[in-house]
């Protein structure tokens, strides 16, 4: 691939934890496609969320680079300002603020970029709508299934646009059935969006349904298939 095809380039990434008795990830290089549907998968421990975690800049490596859309190594801040536009993140835990409506809970993520509040709250239920949970607007977390909170999560990650979805195993809290209609609607979304998605997941299906798949195993890249 060329890297001007690719929306992030990691090239000799290592990423050592407790001053290096930890190895998380060890020489890991890998570059994925702006409308790459990719999956990365591999046993407990193996650096898949460390891996995740340094590709929307939640994290940064010991060596080694990684590049977002040709810029090499942003800092912090950059990372911030990116996560803030242009990646959405959705995690196992589904971090909603149980204290704010789901409609609340997307609006938060367009604090800073969406002045308006008015356009805020219109954008909250679009996206809410496109997730199949329009209907759960004025509802709280606490009220929501499982599936539905992930789904507020999924919208939260989408309300400024992102080019790029990174999604750590997703639907590990979610019975199968739920499970399932979610990896649906992501995919879906990657679809219909044209964006990147990168799913973290232990599960065949899901693995089945991504053309390209990542093993890793002791913080090492052991797999990359297309197809
Ligand atoms: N913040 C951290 N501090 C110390 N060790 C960590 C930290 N994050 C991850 N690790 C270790 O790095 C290795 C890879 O972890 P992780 O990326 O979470 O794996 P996976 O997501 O594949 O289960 C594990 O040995 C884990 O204990
Ligand atoms: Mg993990």
């Amino acid at each position: 691939m060329q890297d001007g095809d690719a929306i992030l380039v990691i090239e000799g990434v290592r990423r050592e934890f407790d001053g290096g008795s930890i190895v998380a990830l060890d020489g890991v290089s890998l570059s994925i496609g702006r409308r790459d549907l990719t999956a990365v998968h591999g046993p407990n421990g193996s650096g898949k969320s460390t891996l995740l975690n340094l590709m929307g800049g939640l994290d940064l490596p010991t060596s080694g680079t990684v590049s977002f859309d040709g810029r090499r190594s942003p800092k912090p801040a950059e990372w911030t300002a990116l996560r803030a536009g242009t990646i959405g993140i959705i995690f196992q835990e589904f971090n909603l603020l149980p204290t704010l409506t789901a409609s609340e809970n997307v609006q938060v993520a367009m604090f800073g970029v969406v002045p308006s509040p008015a356009e805020r709250r219109d954008r909250a239920i679009a996206l809410l709508d496109e997730v199949g949970i329009g209907h759960c607007a004025g509802r709280f977390p606490p009220q929501l299934s499982g599936g539905e909170r992930q789904r507020v999560s999924i919208a939260r990650s989408l309300a400024n646009g992102p080019v790029l979805l990174l999604a750590d195993e997703p639907t590990s809290n979610l019975d199968s059935k739920a499970g399932a209609a979610l990896i649906e609607l992501l995919i879906a979304l990657w679809r219909e969006r044209g964006i990147a998605l990168v799913i973290v997941t232990h599960d065949r299906a899901v693995l089945e349904s991504c053309a390209r798949r990542i093993g890793m195993m002791d913080g090492r890249v052991t797999e990359d298939v297309r197809g």
